[in-house]
């Protein structure tokens, strides 16, 4: 496993919130979305199960339903927020690709 990579100061991530980031940790650039789940940061892939699209429909810009879920923006794939788990749409059951994180001094790192 490669050593761990800043991904963000810890008060960028709140629940409900999703945030695209790009991280250089190995030889591509590696696009991820996180976001906190009562309170825990939680990172994936940016890439839907289903087509492996990109989630967000603009930069750093996803869509959530009422609940805090994120939405896929292509087919509305929805994905609650603790394990990333498609609950409703055309990959339901598949799920994200999850990312470790860890959290330091106020600072967050991804384990890639
Ligand atoms: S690519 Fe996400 S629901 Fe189709």
């Amino acid at each position: 496993m490669n050593a761990p990579v800043f991904l963000c100061q810890s008060d960028e991530l709140t629940d409900g919130r999703y945030r695209e980031f790009t991280v250089d940790a190995t030889d591509e650039p590696v696009f991820l979305v996180a976001t906190r789940y009562r309170g825990e940061p939680r990172a994936w892939h940016n890439v839907c199960p289903h087509q492996g699209r990109a989630l967000n429909f603009a930069p750093d810009r996803f869509i959530t339903d009422d609940d805090g879920r994120l939405v896929c923006c292509a087919h509305g794939a929805v994905f609650e927020p603790d394990q990333g788990r498609c609950i409703s749409g055309p990959c339901q059951n598949a799920e994200l690709k999850a990312v470790a994180l860890s959290e330091k001094d106020g600072q967050l790192f991804v384990e890639l």
